[in-house]
């Protein structure tokens, strides 16, 4: 994981570089670093916590010939060798003090280089497979006498593993060189070439240039002030950045008024919920020559260009597999139900995790769907890659404009909720869960596998939902005086069956990761297979028990846990009176039908774990030993 940022321009490269560092702390956040290179040379600041912690130990420490440094590096850490501490943090310097180094990634072969580097006379102060880099770029450049861009690109020939690294050396102070390998480094450049931007992802250069450079796999670019930006594969071939425009909201960056970004985003919904179908379900006043589908001509459709670019290898297809991960996951279980119901496919649910190192059957027919939030997780990203390689089509469902799963896959859909900050995932999980929707629905009536009659309600009843969520959001107060007394709890139980099963799951994964209380999630009726064994009087039980198919089932599943004590707090259909009459803690949500249920159902449940987390004053948006992007496996 961990955030970079780079600057070399003509501004004060400080501020740009604090400022990146915070839009980047969703990547990691036990400690950060920066270096700074100006008449003084080269001076390093660290320090254990967070980038206010860095601001700290530079206000002290810096001079202000130093804070006008115009070239500098910074680093937001999230640790993988070595525990959180300034030894550890990055920027890491070389043996002379002349180079120094940010990394984000893993270098696999990293204890082997040590151990040689040492015994040519290099020492290492951290834990970290990072210095390991520095001093080897630091030896190849002596050896080789070549400069600081083709020593890196040697020594990185010498690497295995992941990296994105930005370095600067002090005899250069008019170059910055990075390059990158399975982890994502963007270039912001400005028209006239007088300043270059460098971040993990668009969001810490989006207010100075909207022109991003992704350097792709094993690219090194050498970046010299005021000039140009050179690209050179690893076997030293120049070659071509291509300049992408980036269009970012950086309004969706801030608070906006709310306490924490994830009360934020989970507010955000009804309105990015309405931007995800904005344009994608139309009055069409199309042929269905031009949708490309067989659908009505008149009134409401679903028209996604992947599908109808698309449309003959998805007709073929014979099975589509879901890889993700986290709540990612969790909306691909019910992108499942939509897909084999609407389109009449068998998907598979696969962890990427497993995924990519499982022996998959993958025929070259096969469609496999990648369906992530950030567009950087480093096992979703490989397990396409597998996909690939046997021939499949990957189909990504990404948040993350121009992310590396976004560039990996074939074709796709963006679910386009903005940025999401709280490392906790909400409006993406209903953004993700809303094109799958829509993408059921364009494929299953492309194939004719719907009937014109559920497509019409299906899609007015989607059109209904950010209204609806409206509704549930309304409930706020009444939830956080229930999250009080749940607070403390320290296990607990998510029930829910069919269309309420992934979000029991999505449920208990946003409790544990933000208020750190055992949650798990169960299909109600698996309860009396083993869980059931756990309630007690200070067990909470959380119920989704809308009025949908197996209503009455959970019904019955909810006696057993009030005949054993077990204290219920339940998600209901508005007006419910069976469950009123059983349960003293009751969330209501409006009433839709079940394969939409979800996207209302599970509103409660992240404003539930928000308000478990505040009660417990946790850090709701930086929860410990998480990190927003998963960029390492
Ligand atoms: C969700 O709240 C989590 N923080 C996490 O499970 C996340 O969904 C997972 O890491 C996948 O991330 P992605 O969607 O960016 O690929």
């Amino acid at each position: 994981m961990c955030g970079i940022v780079g600057y070399i321009g003509k501004r004060e490269a400080y501020p740009i570089l604090v400022k990146g560092l915070h839009r980047l702390e969703y990547r990691g956040y036990d400690s950060a670093g920066c270096a700074l290179l100006s008449d003084e040379g080269l001076k390093v600041y660290k320090a254990k916590g967070k980038v206010s912690d860095l601001e700290g130990v530079v206000a002290k420490a810096a001079s202000p010939s130093v804070l006008k440094s115009t070239l500098g590096i910074a680093h937001t850490r999230w640790a993988t060798h070595g525990v959180p501490s300034e030894t550890n943090a990055h920027p890491h310097v070389s043996e002379s003090g002349h180079i120094t180094l940010v990394h984000n990634g893993i270098i696999e072969n990293y204890a082997t280089l040590r151990e040689q580097l040492k015994r040519k006379g290099y020492h290492f102060k951290s834990e970290t497979d990072t210095e390991v880099l520095v001093q080897l770029i630091e030896y190849t450049q002596k050896q080789k006498r070549c400069n600081l861009c083709d020593a890196v690109r040697q020594a990185l020939n010498l690497v295995y593993g992941a990296y994105a690294i930005a370095v600067i050396d002090e005899r250069h102070p008019e170059e910055l060189v990075c390059a990158r390998k399975s982890s994502p480094l963007a270039v912001g450049v400005v028209d006239d070439r007088s300043e270059f931007f460098l971040a993990s992802d668009a969001s810490p250069i989006a207010e100075y240039t909207k022109h991003i450079i992704y350097l792709k796999d094993e690219e090194v670019a050498l970046i010299s002030r005021g000039k140009e930006i050179k690209i050179y594969k690893l076997t030293g071939e120049e070659t071509q950045g291509e300049v992408k425009e980036v269009n970012l909201d950086l309004s969706m960056l801030d608070h906006d008024g709310f306490d924490h970004f994830m009360l934020k985003e989970i507010f955000d919904q009804p309105n990015v919920l309405k931007d995800c179908m904005s344009g994608r379900i139309v009055e069409s006043p199309y042929s269905s020559a031009q949708t490309g589908h067989d659908g009505p001509t008149s009134g409401l459709q679903v028209v996604l260009s992947a599908v109808t670019q698309h449309r003959r290898e998805l007709l073929r297809a014979r099975r589509i597999i879901i890889v993700s991960c986290g709540t990612s996951w969790h909306a691909g279980l019910i992108g499942k139900q939509y897909l084999e119901h609407f389109c009449r496919i068998p998907v598979d649910v696969a962890y990427a995790s497993e995924f990519r190192y499982s022996d998959p059957v993958i025929e070259p027919d096969d469609v496999v769907m990648a369906i992530s939030q950030s567009g950087e997780t480093a096992d979703t990203l490989a397990a396409i890659q597998q996909a690939k390689a046997h021939g499949a089509m990957v189909f990504g469902i990404v948040n993350g404009v121009g992310s590396s799963i976004a560039r990996e896959s074939h074709t796709g859909v963006y679910i386009h909720v903005g940025p999401e900050i709280g490392v906790a995932s909400t409006k993406a999980f209903t953004g993700q869960v809303t094109v799958l929707a829509m993408i059921a629905l364009a494929l299953g009536m492309a194939k004719g596998t719907v009937s014109q009659e559920e497509y019409d309600e299906t899609i007015h009843e989607l059109l209904q939902i950010p209204d609806k969520i409206r509704t549930v959001l309304k409930q706020n107060d009444k939830i956080k005086k229930m999250a009080e007394r749940f607070a403390e709890a320290s296990n607990c139980l998510y029930l829910g069956r069919g269309w309420n099963f992934p979000v029991a799951l999505e449920g208990a994964l946003k409790l544990k990761e933000i208020s750190y209380i055992h949650a798990e999630g169960y299909p109600a009726a698996e309860m009396k297979h083993g869980p059931i064994a756990l309630v007690d009087n200070q067990m909470p039980v959380v119920f989704i028990a809308t009025h949908h198919g197996l209503y009455q089932k959970i019904i019955s599943n909810m006696q057993e846990v009030i005949s054993r004590g077990g204290h219920i707090y339940a998600v209901v259909t508005e007006g419910d009176e069976q469950v009123k009459n059983m349960v003293d803690d009751i969330i209501e949500v409006p009433q839709t039908i079940g394969w939409l249920v979800p996207l209302l159902s599970v509103i409660p449940l992240q404003l539930l774990s928000y308000h478990v987390a505040v009660a417990k004053g946790l850090n709701v948006d930086q929860p410990r030993n998480l990190a927003k992007s998963v960029t390492v496996e």
